[in-house]
């Protein structure tokens, strides 16, 4: 076969991958996009966090859309981590195994990030500075308090700026 047409069969078979749900891919293939959607999360709440420093708060334009970012990708994490996607997967991946092994802790932080993450939600519809500020905390105290156990401290060191 020429090269064109083992690209043009490749460029197939990406477009069947992408139509597979994403629960139905096999574990390895669902870790990227998981970080890849765990990067947008943070990019999300950081635009927000830059508003606040910038003094003046563009609400329309950069603190609703991405309050509604970070609430959407909340509502999904928990569904992110299906068995089998941790290290042994033997893809690069910061979760940790103790996901696995203490499901209802990760699910309660799951939870609570859905919550600060509604309630930022509507904070930023409402327009609220003082409760922004605020909530941007409280969900950040969310992250971390998951973070710190379920992810490994490789992360801060290979990100390190
Ligand atoms: C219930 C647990 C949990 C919560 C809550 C959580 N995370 Fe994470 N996060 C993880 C885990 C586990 C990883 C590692 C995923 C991997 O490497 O496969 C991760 C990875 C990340 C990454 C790195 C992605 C990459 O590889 O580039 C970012 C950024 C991130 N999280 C942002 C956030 C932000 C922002 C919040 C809060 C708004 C948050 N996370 C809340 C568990 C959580």
């Amino acid at each position: 076969m020429s090269a064109s047409g083992i690209c043009r069969l490749a460029a197939a078979a990406l477009v069947l991958s992408c139509s597979v749900s994403f629960a139905d891919a096999p574990p390895a293939a669902q870790i990227k996009p998981r970080q890849d959607k765990l990067r947008d999360m943070g990019g999300a709440l950081k635009a927000i966090t830059d508003e606040i420093k910038k003094g003046r708060i563009d609400w329309d334009n950069a603190v609703i859309p991405n309050a509604q970012t970070v609430k959407d990708r909340s509502g999904y994490l928990l569904n992110w981590f299906p068995k089998g996607t941790g290290p042994e997967a033997h893809v690069k991946t910061y979760a940790l195994p103790v996901i696995w092994q203490k499901p209802d802790d990760f699910t309660r932080l799951g939870k609570q990030l859905q919550a600060d993450a509604a309630k930022l939600n509507q904070i930023a519809q409402a327009k609220d500075e003082a409760g922004l500020k605020a909530q941007v905390q409280t969900i950040g105290k969310t992250c971390k308090a998951c973070h710190d156990t379920y992810r490994s401290p490789d992360y801060e060191k290979d990100n390190e700026e």
